[in-house]
């Protein structure tokens, strides 16, 4: 609900639980009132009046109270009083950078309208608030959107901006949203990494200054996700005020937060200034991606829970989202490069037997590709290594009784290509200077729509030939000598933003047409995890490390925003390939259960006993999997030794437990569930022992004494429903 109180001078946009209040002041600049719990009262424009202000800056307007840079303002422009960083800065023709909105007009109505060729967060019943500023000097309109999903208890924020001057003005920094708070006391958390160890939690305290986490590198990127909370320094998983931004966007982003000199925290999102212009012409208007802003006031599980809950129902637009997903069998480390017909069908037969319902056919089936050296771009089916065409082989596995999946990295050139030898002008590069390589390949200029086209009609012969259910979409690189050949020299710092605009025209196209393919996103592994991705692929490849407990951390910063279903996760083989570490099966299984399941080994040469414990993984997740993909996740234990979670379904609860190192004469503890009802009764690994959920909750469950390193445990409980 969106309530206009104090005389059309304020906007108190209302979620089931919380409450987001800005303020139009005297003199037309727009302030963030409060975000926080749900509060209810009818005037809030006191909370400026009573700030005590001790700048020796100027006043602005002549207004004796107005000292704009201790003013929490919604969205900053440079060259006033304020001298903290912008939100937004353009370059007009006569050469100056300073712009003054001030409020025009709002409008509110019912019914969230999707960004032009943007992901959007979406549904019918969102109420949206438009504030409309505009720049009297330079004819410019300013929109800035709101879209309350009172439901999820999320508020989305995107910024336009109409050009109805004569002249063609230079945007160099629009970040799309922006909030600031009266209060420095804050620890941030964001989720960091690299390759091999993406979104890893990491927690500081605020510092005056300006601390900015980006990423430049043509993708959301494998080291930083778009992700950004604010912490009340005494907030924890189930206590405290987190204040949360995600930015629906798969490119270079910009997270600035600034605490000023009077203890005041500005915090924006959007994309990366860094290397940024766009060329706004005359009656041209460009649009923001979105950010979604979640408040908790019960710490990180509150916020989690949101997250999951809107994404799967309103930012997924897959077919798939609210579906129970298949486990897979992929081959990429099984066979990598080296394989034959004989092998994959010794895989998929040994695939069958075991119950899995999808093989995944990775990187290596087109082309002369043996190795990562040459054929990307060549997406015609090697017949002497599949022993025939990519149809046959995929009859063959379905025949099988699994679904066929493809693997393909369709936005990559290989120089040793023919596309490459056909098209050099279809790459990324900038005249003059030799284009650098990564992994042997050269990024496709998706600036043009004769490349996007290209990409689409590539992808639809493909899918049109062979029955293909799931398509894996690779993305290797980062993106180096930025420039496109096809564009104007001025318009050059507009080439990383319009590469993820053909993207996502061209995912829009190609999932909007084969709805019945679930699409699984991957760049590297986590190097383009984003919820621009998940509005087309329900479902991302999260680390290329494989190994158990690497990927605790991975998961569990991957899951803390965006949903278990949408994290891949396989079983691989032990010794690990990236890392050498040795685990037991059960525990792989156990870590690997907390998303979306899969296996990626040469099942072909497991044992007996393997395969045995492999057959009741897949039935035990097949039994749970409505759980164990939309549960309501609980995080029990995350210490750096021990880390426990589980979900809960309607009656069905999974407990899942893992000791990383093991310590002689270290007693075990018992382990305290959470979200059960206290008076209910629930049974434990089939009525094995009974207990209230009180008893559970403050007494807990029994954990054995660990056998050895990487130790886990795992349960299964059923609230005793009465008929
Ligand atoms: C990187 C991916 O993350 C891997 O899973 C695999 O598909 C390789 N690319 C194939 O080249």
């Amino acid at each position: 609900m969106i309530q206009c109180l104090e005389n059309k001078r304020v906007f108190h946009l209302q979620t089931q639980k919380t409450s987001m209040i800005i303020g139009v002041l005297e003199s037309g600049h727009l302030a963030c009132l409060y975000w926080g719990n749900k509060v209810s009262d009818h005037e809030f424009l006191y909370i400026i009046k009573d700030i005590k202000k001790g700048s020796y800056l100027s006043n602005t307007d002549e207004i004796d109270i107005f000292k704009l840079e201790q003013i929490p303002l919604l969205y900053p422009a440079y060259g006033n009083p304020d001298m903290r960083t912008p939100a937004y800065m353009f370059e007009y023709e006569d050469g100056s950078r300073i712009s003054d909105f001030r409020y025009h007009d709002y409008c509110i109505y019912n019914g969230k309208k999707k960004l032009a060729g943007m992901p959007t967060v979406l549904s019918q019943e969102a109420n949206v608030l438009e504030l409309q500023l505009v720049d009297n000097v330079t004819q410019l309109y300013m929109t800035i959107c709101f879209s309350v999903f009172e439901d999820y208890n999320a508020i989305t924020q995107s910024i336009k901006i109409e050009n109805r001057s004569q002249e063609t003005i230079v945007i160099d920094k629009i970040m799309s949203s922006c909030w600031s708070f009266l209060s420095d006391q804050f620890h941030s958390l964001t989720l960091t990494g690299a390759w091999g160890r993406e979104c890893h939690i990491h927690k500081q305290s605020l510092q005056q200054g300006l601390f900015v986490l980006d990423s430049k590198r043509g993708a959301s990127g494998h080291g930083q996700n778009p992700f950004i909370a604010l912490m009340d320094k005494d907030a924890s998983e189930y206590y405290g005020n987190i204040y949360a931004m995600n930015f629906v966007y798969s490119g270079n982003f910009e997270i600035d937060i600034e605490v000023d000199m009077h203890q005041n925290t500005r915090l924006m999102m959007g994309i990366n200034s860094f290397d940024f212009k766009w060329n706004l012409q005359s009656s041209e208007s460009f649009e923001t991606p979105e950010v979604v802003m979640i408040h908790s006031g019960q710490g990180l599980h509150e916020m989690t829970n949101r997250y999951h809950h809107l994404y799967v129902d309103c930012l997924m637009q897959s077919a798939f989202a609210k579906k129970e997903r298949p486990i897979l069998i992929n081959n990429w480390e099984a066979t990598y490069f080296d394989f034959n017909k004989d092998k994959i069908m010794n895989i998929v037969d040994a695939a069958s037997h075991i119950g899995i319902e999808l093989f995944v056919l990775d990187d290596g089936w087109y082309g002369l590709r043996n190795d990562d050296k040459s054929s990307l771009g060549d997406w015609y089916a090697n017949e002497d290594k599949l022993g025939g065409t990519l149809a046959k082989l995929a009859d063959e596995v379905n025949q099988r009784g699994l679904k066929f999946g493809l693997w393909i990295e369709p936005e990559m050139v290989s120089p040793n290509s023919n596309l490459y030898r056909n098209h050099p002008e279809w790459i990324i590069r900038v005249p003059k200077r030799v284009p650098q390589q990564a992994r042997y390949q050269y990024v496709l200029d998706l600036t043009q729509t004769k490349v996007q086209d290209y990409i689409i009609d590539t992808i639809s012969t493909i899918i049109d030939n062979a029955h293909i259910e799931y398509i894996k979409w690779d993305m290797n690189r980062n993106i180096t000598d930025i420039g496109s050949l096809n564009l104007p020299s001025y318009q050059q710092k507009e080439v990383s933003h319009r590469y993820i605009l053909g993207l996502y025209r061209i995912l829009e196209t190609i999932t909007n047409k084969y709805k019945h393919v679930l699409f699984e996103g991957c760049a590297g592994g986590g190097g383009r995890t984003d919820p621009g991705i998940l509005y087309y692929m329900p479902q991302i490849w999260v680390s290329d490390d494989s190994e158990a407990i690497d990927r605790l951390d991975i998961q569990r910063g991957n899951s803390l925003v965006y949903p278990q279903v949408s994290m891949g996760c396989h079983v691989s083989s032990s010794p690990n390939h990236q890392n050498g570490r040795k685990t037991s099966l059960n525990t792989r299984g156990i870590v690997a259960m907390e998303g979306n399941f899969g296996y990626e080994l040469d099942l072909s040469k497991l044992n007996c006993e393997e395969i045995d414990e492999m057959k009741e993984q897949v039935s035990f997740y097949k039994q749970y999997r409505k759980t164990l993909q939309f549960g309501e996740l609980f995080i029990l234990l995350d210490s750096e030794n021990e880390k426990a979670w589980m979900k809960i379904l309607g009656d069905e609860i999974i407990v899942s437990y893992i000791k990383i190192l093991t310590h002689t004469n270290i007693v075990p503890k018992r382990l305290k569930l959470k979200g059960l009802e206290n008076e209910s009764l629930y049974c434990i690994d089939e009525m094995k022992s009974i207990h209230k959920g009180n008893v559970l909750m403050n007494i807990g469950l029994d954990l054995l004494k660990p056998d050895g390193d990487f130790f886990s445990q795992q349960w299964v409980l059923h609230k005793i429903v009465e008929k």
